[in-house]
């Protein structure tokens, strides 16, 4: 039996390193009439639609010509459990936790919740173009398995892990060092490297646990050196101040990280926002990754993130909504608050750079770039078709754009999930429909 082929015809995108700035045209490709050959969920050439669609005759062609056709995005700070927390009022980072975060993390516990919140979740992702994310789930096992089971039945590449956390929050939210490294163990057995997934090993941050548990966490890393971790930074002045005083022998905050043995190229530190001198050293030697998100570090008023400086440092950072503090799923959106962010320390965030960090900056950020964020042959098949011309406003200001550069900033600025026509899931089709009916059955 032969495999059905796949040939998306349009115009093609993708980067092949990190553009230094504006000029750099050897850091992408980009094809005015171009296609993507799909077989397996993979793909097995990028090229001409000419060429191509002579080479693969059996193909299926669908044709997303005037759209440009880019790698998935990837969201490389989320947390899942947080759907139904975005745009809560008023607070800054801890009273936000206490206040709306942890309560509503509690009904994680229940498996129908989870699992309900896990078929919206991986909706929402998809709707807007983000095709892998990196999540925290809730404390409670179920959480963890709603959230791998709906991304293997989507056959999605997705990070993910229990969060650790035995104090300083609800009892329904406690878990105990013990309990969480077993829990762990048992979810990264079950789940790292079934079908597309990854383990992140997930202390949530040094507040919510103790000295014995990020020794359980630091045991994890230690013996699952496969698996991803990822924690919170240095968001805000008043966690700064409480982790000082709960980790009073630490040099700084991520000295208290570094001494449990749990920086390694494969960790994602969610803010790093107000670091040290030290603290930026450490970054740079162990290649921890700093992970910017810019929409939640101005809606709880947290700071502002020295991209440059951290990148002068050669230290890779990525770049993540952080939902349900961030403000949107958009990956556009992200970058259009993360250029704001950016420009307030007279620092640029380029379209070409802004387009290459969310594909395969991040997929490299994560270790993954032969395998997404690029359109290169034999990686999965995860695509999204972009339309600069989704809204009247984005259409008219259209009119007077003359480069691939000015089309992608408009995307980057006005952009959100109506400019996501199509996406593509391992070669699969997922985007919802206007009318908000699923595309595909799954
Ligand atoms: N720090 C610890 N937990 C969280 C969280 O859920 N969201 C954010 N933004 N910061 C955190
Ligand atoms: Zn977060």
């Amino acid at each position: 039996k032969t495999v059905q082929r796949t040939l998306l015809r349009g115009r093609i995108l993708d980067f092949n390193a990190a553009p230094r700035d504006e000029n750099d045209t050897e850091a992408y490709n980009y094809l005015e009439d171009g296609a993507i050959l799909i077989s397996n969920g993979q793909i097995e050439a990028t090229g001409e639609f000419a060429p191509l669609s002579a080479y693969a005759q059996d193909a299926e062609v669908i044709d997303h010509r005037p759209n440009l056709l880019m790698p998935g995005f990837i969201d490389t700070h989320i947390h899942f459990p947080q759907v139904q927390v975005i745009a809560s009022w008023g607070d800054q980072l801890l009273d936000w936790l206490n206040n709306y975060t942890f309560p509503e993390e509690t009904r994680f516990a229940e498996q129908a919740h989870a699992e309900n919140m896990a078929s919206h979740f991986y909706d929402f992702l998809t709707n807007h173009g983000t095709t892998t994310a990196v999540a925290y789930c809730s404390v409670h096992s179920t959480s963890v398995e709603a959230y791998f089971e709906e991304a293997a039945r989507r056959n999605m590449c997705m990070i993910g892990g229990k969060v650790m956390m035995d104090r300083n929050a609800p009892d329904g939210l406690l878990d105990t060092p013990q309990s969480s490294y077993d829990d762990s163990k048992a979810l990264i057995k079950k789940w790292h490297g079934q079908g597309r997934a990854h383990y992140a090993i997930t202390p949530r941050f040094a507040i919510t646990s103790t000295p014995e548990q990020l020794e359980m966490a630091g045991a994890l890393v230690s013996e699952h050196p496969e698996c991803f971790v990822q924690t919170h930074l240095s968001e805000n002045h008043d966690e700064i101040a409480f982790t000082a005083e709960l980790y009073p022998d630490a040099p700084d905050y991520l000295g208290v990280y570094e001494h449990y043995g749990l920086l390694t190229p494969k960790m994602l530190l969610g803010h790093s926002i107000h670091l040290t001198e030290r603290e930026i050293d450490v970054l740079a030697s162990t290649q921890a990754k700093p992970v910017f998100c810019p929409t939640s570090n101005l809606f709880l008023g947290s700071g502002l993130f020295d991209d440059a400086g951290l990148s002068a440092r050669g230290i890779t950072n990525a770049i993540a909504t952080d939902v349900g503090a961030g403000t949107s799923y958009s990956m556009l959106q992200t970058l259009n608050e993360g250029y704001k962010i950016l420009q307030l320390q007279n620092q640029k965030l380029h379209p070409l750079r802004a387009f290459h960090w969310i594909t395969r900056g991040n997929a490299a950020a994560l270790g993954l770039e032969d395998k997404i964020g690029t359109l290169a042959p034999g990686t999965d098949a995860d695509i999204v078709v972009l339309n600069a011309n989704a809204t009247p406003e984005m259409a008219l200001r259209m009119e007077r754009a003359e480069s691939l550069s000015e089309e992608l900033f408009i995307l980057q600025i006005l952009g959100d999930d109506r400019s996501v026509d199509a996406v593509y899931v391992a070669g699969r089709e997922m985007k919802q429909t206007a009318n908000g009916a699923a595309a595909p059955s799954l």
